[in-house]
């Protein structure tokens, strides 16, 4: 059989989630489980986030997902519904909304009674200069009176676009505008902070934050690894070594043949491939781990295989030896970084075909 599997581990989930619960001692945590929560899978990542106060999705059919495995907990829905009839949906599902337009407030209006009495709260986005969902200042100060005015309770939520970057000079104007909203609105609740924001921003946790990335973990920053933040891989990928070819010097490897041995080589091939999600890219050297040793990956990567220099542990490997993909050793985040890509895409866009393993 062919060994490629991605393995989820419930125990590295837990002790995030614990990591988010030690940096955010007050606020409540939804935990973003949008995209398959993060490539991770739904039904682990809810069942380890047993204490979660709520959870973040991108779109309904994520939400119903999460009531279909029985799981009453409050959602929201990061980008709201999308029609008047998944506002009704969302009603009967206890699904809590952000509306970000006009349209979504009228359909909210269309249901005012029924999403009250349903007790859900109403999530106000704004626009502080993201320039992707929300209401401007001051637009957003009259959305958010009226909903209030209306009986609605509200949360005024927030997205930053460099909470990575803390000195970038986009995050005082942004939390500038959502101070001036709060101070506008008071009582509110509010939301700006996704994994970046509560390493960086402790003042602005607030009522409730929305960690992603870090419940897997892996890093939003690119110079603070995974294990700087104090967070544990949850997912190990792994295939395995199914052919060893001896090479001369100036032979070469793979499609394109790219890569030419500078000298006579050992060259693995092992069973995975873009076929399953692992990267072609490759924009500086990339590595797989075996044993906890950095093993180059040389030539282009294949659908189904890829081929690494073996050379200096030649004695250590045979056909079926583990490769780690990425897991403990190679952090996704740095196979990421070797494709110029980020760990967030590598974990969302594993195909189904690795073999899932929840442990
Ligand atoms: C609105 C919102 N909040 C929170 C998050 C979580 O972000 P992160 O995974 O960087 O913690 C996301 C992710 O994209 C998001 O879109």
């Amino acid at each position: 059989m062919r060994q490629a599997t991605v393995c989820i581990h419930k125990q590295a989930l837990q002790h995030n989630f614990q990591r988010v619960k030690q940096l955010v001692p007050t606020a409540k945590v939804v935990c973003m489980v949008k995209a398959n929560a993060y490539g991770i899978g739904v039904q682990p990542a809810i069942e380890a986030f047993d204490e979660a106060d709520a959870f973040g999705v991108a779109c309904l059919d994520e939400a119903l997902e999460i009531r279909k495995l029985g799981n009453q907990k409050p959602i929201t829905l990061i980008e709201g519904v999308f029609s008047q009839n998944e506002m009704a949906i969302a009603v009967a599902e206890k699904i809590e909304c952000i509306v970000h337009h006009q349209q979504q407030l009228d359909w909210l209006y269309n249901y005012k009674e029924q999403y009250q009495q349903a007790g859900l709260k109403v999530w106000v986005k704004l626009n502080s200069g993201m320039n992707r969902l929300g209401f401007k200042v001051p637009e957003i100060i009259d959305v958010i009176q009226q909903l209030k005015s209306d009986g609605f309770h509200c949360v005024l939520a927030m997205h930053f676009a460099n909470a990575d970057v803390p000195d970038h000079p986009m995050n005082q104007h942004q939390i500038s505008q959502l101070l001036q909203v709060k101070a506008a609105c008071m009582p509110i609740e509010v939301s700006c902070c996704n994994s970046a924001a509560i390493f960086n921003y402790p003042e602005l946790h607030f009522d409730y934050v929305r960690p992603g990335i870090m419940l897997y973990g892996a890093s939003p920053f690119e110079d603070r690894s995974a294990q700087d933040l104090g967070v544990q891989p949850a997912m190990q990928f792994n295939a395995a070594i199914i052919a060893i070819n001896q090479i001369k010097a100036g032979e070469f490897v793979g499609y394109g043949s790219r890569y030419k041995a500078p000298k006579d080589m050992t060259i693995a091939v092992v069973s995975i491939g873009y076929g399953d999600g692992y990267p072609r890219a490759f924009v500086k050297d990339n590595f797989v781990a075996i044993e906890g040793q950095l093993v180059p990956v040389v030539g282009r990567v294949s659908m189904d295989m890829i081929t690494i220099d073996v050379t200096d542990i030649a004695a250590q490997v045979t056909i079926d030896t583990p490769v780690e993909l990425w897991g403990k050793t190679r952090l996704v985040d740095d196979v990421a970084t070797a494709n110029g890509t980020i760990g967030y895409e590598l974990l969302c866009r594993l195909t189904n075909r690795p073999k899932r393993i929840i442990e």
